[in-house]
Order: C-alpha cells, then sequence, then structure tokens
C-alpha cells in the first residue's frame, strides 16, 4: 500500500502546501479550504482552487509517479495506492487501482443537487450546475478542512491487510492520513517514509528513505520487484 502527498509532485512543478510557495494570498491552506469557508465565503474558496486548477495546467507526471505505475504492473491487484493529492498526475501516469482520499481538482460538486462532475476551468458565481441549472452552488468537490475524507472503508481495510506501507511526499500533519502509519504497523506491516525531509512522523516508521521523489522511490520499487 502506497500513500502520497504533495511532495510527489513537486518535481512536477506543484508547490506543496507547506513548503516555500504553500501560502495562498499570505494565508494558510487550513484557513481558506474549510467546510465552514464554503458557507461564509463560497466564492473565495472557489477562487483559491480555480487558482490551483489554473496552476497545474501543463505538468506532467514526473518519475516517481512512473515508478508506481510499474510497481502495479508488476504486483497487480495487490497493490493500492492512496493519494491525498487532488491533482491528476497518478491517473496520467497510468495508476488504476488509486483513491483520491481528498477528491479531485478536476471534479466539480453542486451542493443543490448533489451531482460531482468532470470540469475544467474556472467556477464564477454565474456559473450553473451542468445537471440542474442552479446557480450559486457549485464547489470543489475536494475534502476541506472539517470533512470527512473519501473511501475510509477501503482505505481501512487496506491498511489492516498489507504487508508493506510506504508513504511518499507527505508531512504528517493532516489526519487521518497521518495516523495510517500506525495502523498499518499495528497490523503487521513494515512501514517506510520517503521524503525529502525528515517529519514530524517519521518517528512511526520502521525505515526512512530521504531524498527527491523522483530518485528515492524509482530505486525503491527497483528493489522492491528485484530490479
Ligand atoms: P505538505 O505540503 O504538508 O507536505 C509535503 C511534503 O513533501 C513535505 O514533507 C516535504 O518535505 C515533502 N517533499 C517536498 N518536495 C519533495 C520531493 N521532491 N520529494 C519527496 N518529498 C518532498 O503536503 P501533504 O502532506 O500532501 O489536504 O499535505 C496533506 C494535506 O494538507 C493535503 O492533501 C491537503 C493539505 O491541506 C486538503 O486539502 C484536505
Amino acid at each position: 500500500m502506497v500513500l502520497t502527498g504533495a511532495g510527489i509532485s513537486a518535481e512536477s512543478g506543484i508547490p506543496t502546501f507547506r513548503g516555500p510557495d504553500g501560502l495562498w494570498h499570505g494565508r494558510r491552506v487550513e484557513d481558506v479550504a474549510t467546510a465552514e469557508a464554503v458557507y461564509r465565503d463560497r466564492w473565495g474558496v472557489n477562487e483559491f482552487f480555480n487558482e490551483r486548477r489554473n496552476g497545474i495546467e501543463g505538468v506532467k507526471p514526473n518519475a516517481a509517479h512512473e515508478a508506481l505505475v510499474k510497481l502495479e504492473s508488476k504486483i497487480g491487484n495487490n497493490f493500492i495506492l492512496v493519494t491525498q493529492n487532488i491533482d491528476p498526475l497518478h491517473e496520467m501516469a497510468g495508476s488504476k487501482n488509486l483513491i483520491h482520499m481528498h477528491g479531485e481538482l478536476f471534479s466539480i460538486q453542486c451542493d443543490n443537487c448533489n451531482s460531482t462532475y468532470f470540469f475544467q476551468g474556472d467556477v464564477k458565481k454565474e456559473t450553473p450546475c451542468e445537471k440542474c441549472g442552479k446557480t450559486g452552488s457549485l464547489r470543489p468537490d475536494v475534502v476541506l478542512f472539517g470533512e470527512m475524507p473519501k473511501m475510509m472503508d477501503e482505505i481501512l481495510y487496506a491498511l489492516s491487510n498489507c504487508d508493506l506501507f510506504v508513504a511518499i511526499g507527505t508531512s504528517g500533519v493532516v489526519y487521518p492520513a497521518a495516523g495510517f502509519v500506525d495502523v498499518a504497523g499495528r497490523y503487521g506491516a513494515h512501514t517506510i517514509e520517503v521524503n525529502a525531509a525528515d517529519t514530524e512522523r517519521s518517528y512511526s516508521f520502521a525505515e526512512r528513505i530521504t531524498g527527491p521523489a523522483s530518485i528515492t522511490v524509482t530505486e525503491l520499487v527497483d528493489k522492491i520487484i528485484g530490479e
């Protein structure tokens, strides 16, 4: 089982949340992207995600995304990838058994009819829902602070049944993902952290690999599959 965070996409040119470019108009993501903010300032939230959507135009998967595809192609159904990232780089690289636990940037949700659908471009105040036609009810189909991540049943099942848990490029401060290492470890999995630097959760991992994801993930995958 592999968990990824913003660090795996950093070398593709997408800023991480807590890195030097991680602030939005000087505000922390925890203050902008909240469930409560959708009701207080829906357009501020949409604007934040409009900018994120525009900001990743033309980005491409890097060697780390590709290495995970190679791993999946070797071990097939025994592989599961859970990403906290809302960018589409894992699926662009070719990952199949993939859960976007924090939702997807190119998906939109309507609070009037509860539909979600593929969306490109900017959500504006006057943008109507493609399904019900209502305006003023769209929001990003992403998990905001104060909301439940998606597909937790499947994730907990995988955590309690995996023999290897690898966390790549995540700072380990946002729950529940930050606690996955403890669940996997408790059920007997070997745990590996791959990160450019030590994190607040490093102490929980049995093994740590430090360095840029494009190199370290490629080497780790080759080791796992015996190349
Ligand atoms: P963060 O921005 O908190 O952490 C990124 C991590 O990637 C840091 O630990 C960096 O050291 C590491 N990193 C940076 N460049 C790297 C590289 N080239 N190779 C390897 N590691 C590198 O991002 P996340 O942990 O993903 O949630 O953040 C978790 C959640 O917080 C996000 O999913 C998002 C955010 O708020 C929601 O929006 C709900």
